[in-house]
């Protein structure tokens, strides 16, 4: 089962709870929330206030991307403002066994993050704690960046390790996804698009369809 993650970096914040809507009654089972802290991304987002806010008007799963210094510092006020799960860089955290058992033991779902340069071994000692794999396509910090074509090497190569340690543990990509590249990523072992521009510049609804369609045919054809 394949899942969409639309980033509301990329959405109309002046109908910011309409956009959301759209892409929910049109299929999105997961909201993906890119917190930036100025510090770890050059960037500075959003945080709690508005994922409480927004909590009010959508039942999808909360994906929070935390492109934080040491996000665990933040783990219970993001629980608290509405997320189901927090996605954390290992880049950005110096104690990462740590901070994945903080949001373990709220009972949240936990990620974690890779840059595009960071090597997957790196993992190597967590992947059986973590419920998710976010492998970034974009250095992150921005939306609507080009994909970066090696990391679609490193999502084929996680995918294959998981399988030998019998995990079926969720892989995300993020940065760059479109239409025209979703279906390789799939072929690689990913199984959550998160998806900015792609979604959010034009109509948010349709566009949430046409990944649908896509996801729908893909998982026909591979059945
Ligand atoms: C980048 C963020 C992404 C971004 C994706 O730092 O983590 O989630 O919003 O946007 P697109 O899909 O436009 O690359
Ligand atoms: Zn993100």
């Amino acid at each position: 089962m394949y899942r969409l993650a639309p980033s509301i970096l990329a959405a109309d914040f002046t109908k910011l709870g309409q956009e959301i809507q759209a892409t929910e009654e049109n299929g999105a089972e997961y909201l993906h929330l890119d917190v930036m802290d100025g510090a770890f991304v050059p960037s500075i987002s959003f945080g709690m206030p508005l994922i409480s806010s927004i909590r009010k008007v959508s039942g999808q799963i909360f994906d929070v991307h935390m492109m934080v210094e040491e996000p665990g510092r933040y783990v219970e006020a993001m629980k608290e403002a509405g997320a189901d799960l927090i996605c954390v860089h290992q880049e950005a955290c110096a104690h990462l066994d740590r901070t994945i058992t903080q949001i373990k033991e709220l009972g949240l779902k936990a990620g974690v993050a890779l840059n595009p340069a960071t090597p997957i071994s790196l993992l190597d000692c967590v992947l059986e704690q973590v419920d998710m794999v976010l492998i970034m396509s974009v250095n992150p910090g921005f939306g609507g960046q080009k994909f970066i074509p090696y990391t679609l090497e490193k999502v084929r190569r996680l995918r294959q390790t998981l399988n030998e340690r019998y995990l079926s543990t969720d892989i995300q990509v993020d940065g760059g996804v479109t239409l025209a590249n979703s279906e390789a990523l799939l072929d690689a072992g990913a199984n959550i698009l998160v998806a900015g521009s792609a979604i959010f510049r034009g109509d948010p609804g349709e566009n949430t369809r046409e990944f649908m369609k896509q996801f729908s045919e893909y998982e026909a054809k591979t059945k």
